[in-house]
């Protein structure tokens, strides 16, 4: 399961001091992160497009409590699908857009109404828009200001975790005709009390969201570089009978690489593509998903 230390310290602002100052860290977050600005996030696109993925971009950035920066985030988006369309690559691509870095903390209003700003620029742009989802504390907001989106929006789509255990209720409220759920584990360190603890729970907790969701008359989108997850998607949607534009595979940029274009092939198969200057959380997590990640960043530094 996730380092638990990890996910402190992606929240830690000294720790975050200490890692983002040292130059090494760089190469170790290019491996995850498409680069620092909208043009490194649109070559990423081109060439991932170009081998038959479909992309959802993230603007970087999370938890401010800051009215201007949450304005800049959403200032942020809307450059990007201006940027998207100009180049032709706004077809079939989506942005993933965190709430908690649009203002949800200071004022669920500003975070609204950033996000509604957000999804009529991409319904301009032509581009679909997914909410992330975070920590435990903000699920209900978040299920909330989605439920307003989709009365102007009826396509913005949102991600469920497996490992909360309130999801099996909100993915029976979700699994309805237009609407498009992602199913993910969880990243997030959470209390035992809202979520299961051990791997084994949790993926079981996963396999009933896909049966649930491939059961359901919803648009499911498979969150998971799990093999074993991928293998029972595919048997369940085959069982209910769905074709292979009715749901699809999910994976983050930088992971299984190879296996995202192999799916590519023969289903719709998106990569969550990250860019921005504010990559310290989102990396933090991917280190805390995977000890070898972590082993691989430190002997980045005596490697030297
Ligand atoms: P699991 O962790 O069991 O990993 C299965 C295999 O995948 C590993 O054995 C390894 O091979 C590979 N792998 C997984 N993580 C890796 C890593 N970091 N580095 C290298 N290899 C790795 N979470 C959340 O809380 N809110 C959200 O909104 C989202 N959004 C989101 C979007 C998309 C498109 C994806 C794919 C994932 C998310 N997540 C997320 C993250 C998610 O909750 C989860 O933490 C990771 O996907 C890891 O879980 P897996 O399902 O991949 O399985």
């Amino acid at each position: 399961m996730p380092n638990p230390l990890l996910l402190a310290a992606a929240r830690s602002e000294r720790i975050r001091g200490l890692v983002t100052s040292v130059p090494l860290t760089r190469g170790v977050v290019d491996r995850f992160v498409a680069g620092e600005d909208l043009d490194a996030a649109t070559r990423t696109v081109r060439e991932l497009t170009g081998a038959g993925l479909r992309v959802t971009l993230d603007h970087l950035g999370e938890d401010t409590t800051d009215r201007a920066q949450a304005e800049a985030t959403r200032d942020a988006y809307l450059a990007m699908f201006g940027a998207f369309a100009g180049e032709g690559l706004a077809r079939d691509a989506d942005a993933s857009v965190k709430l908690s870095a649009l203002g949800q903390a200071l004022d669920e209003g500003l975070a609204l109404d950033n996000a509604r700003a957000i999804c009529a620029a991409a319904s301009e742009a032509g581009m679909t828009v997914t909410l992330d989802m975070e920590d435990h504390t903000t699920v209900d907001s978040t299920l909330e200001i989605l439920g307003k989106l989709r009365a102007d929006f009826p396509w913005v789509g949102v991600a469920i975790q497996a490992m909360l255990r309130r999801t099996e209720g909100d993915l029976r409220d979700l699994a309805h005709e237009g609407s498009r759920v992602r199913l993910v584990k969880g990243a997030y360190a959470e209390p035992e009390a809202v979520a299961f603890q051990a791997k084994a729970e949790i993926d079981r907790a996963y396999l009933r969201g896909l049966r649930t969701l491939m059961a359901g008359a919803g648009y499911p989108m498979i969150g998971s570089h799990d093999p074993r997850m991928i293998d029972i998607a595919r048997a369940l949607a085959d069982r209910a009978g769905r074709s292979a534009d009715s749901y699809e595979f999910q994976m983050l940029y930088g992971i299984r690489a190879a296996e995202q274009r192999r799916l590519a092939e023969t289903h719709r198969m998106r990569v969550y593509v990250p860019y921005g200057g504010d990559w310290y959380g989102y990396f933090m997590r991917r280190l805390a998903e995977r000890p070898a990640n972590l082993a691989f960043f430190l002997r980045s530094f005596v490697s030297r």
